[in-house]
């Protein structure tokens, strides 16, 4: 064998034990998608399409909503439009640079029922029962606390009212259907319904009530 084709083959193993060793760690301590790497989020995304998304949520004109983690917008927008007239979409997220982009595009695109909010999923900064409806895309597997993402998420959305959760590959911090579907029931929501599969899904929740969970 060459000493070139030694060499390459070392510097190809180098990368895959590196990005195996990165997707462990990202695994084991989730940490939130840098706004450097924000170009991703506008890839395609076959398997978990806006429609797709709008089907299972049914946002509805007047209504008061709730997005954890919107990134730079891909859904934010979409969601948005469905509310109208009357209804505004709350969106939350860890990272200002983040919700920055995503106004400069709502308003590029014309779209003036958006409020971003600058905050932590595991901390949600409302009252009690505030929004009609929730959702969050690829966002849960990065909050470190997810059960107290889901209980703050279920303290915000009304009762009766519902929580979506999309998830999808490839992901470090894709969370399974399974344990998401434990998740949402520990945090007092109740399965009603699930679109998609393994490479794309979007699950929706129904806030059971008042009923005390231990
Ligand atoms: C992978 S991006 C997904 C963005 C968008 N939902 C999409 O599908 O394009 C995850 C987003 O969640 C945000 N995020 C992660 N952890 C969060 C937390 N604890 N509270 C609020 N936002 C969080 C990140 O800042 C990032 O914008």
């Amino acid at each position: 064998m060459s000493k070139r084709l030694v060499v390459t083959v070392l510097g190809a193993a180098l990368l895959v034990v590196r990005a195996v060793a990165w997707l462990l760690e990202q695994r084991r301590s989730p940490s939130a998608c840098p706004y450097s790497q924000r170009i991703f989020l506008d890839l395609p995304r076959p398997f978990m399409r806006r429609e797709a998304l709008c089907d299972i949520l049914k946002p509805s004109p007047g209504e008061r909503l709730l997005e954890v983690g919107p990134g730079t917008g891909y859904y934010s927008g979409h969601v948005a439009r469905e509310l109208a007239p009357g209804g505004s979409l709350t969106v939350l997220d860890l990272q200002p640079a983040m919700l920055d982009e995503l106004m400069r595009r709502a308003a590029a695109d014309g779209i003036a029922n958006i409020s971003p909010v600058c905050g932590d999923a595991q901390a949600l900064p409302f009252p009690d029962a505030t929004f009609d409806a929730a959702f969050l895309v690829a966002t849960l597997g990065e909050v470190p606390d997810k059960p107290r993402a889901l209980g703050e998420l279920r303290r915000v959305v009304k009762p009766g009212g519902r929580l979506v959760v999309g998830e999808g590959q490839p992901d470090p911090h894709h969370v399974r259907s399974d344990d998401l579907r434990k998740l949402a029931e520990a945090a007092g929501f109740r399965a009603a319904e699930r679109v998609g599969g393994r490479l794309g899904y979007f699950a929706r929740f129904v806030n059971e009530g008042d009923e005390v969970i231990g």
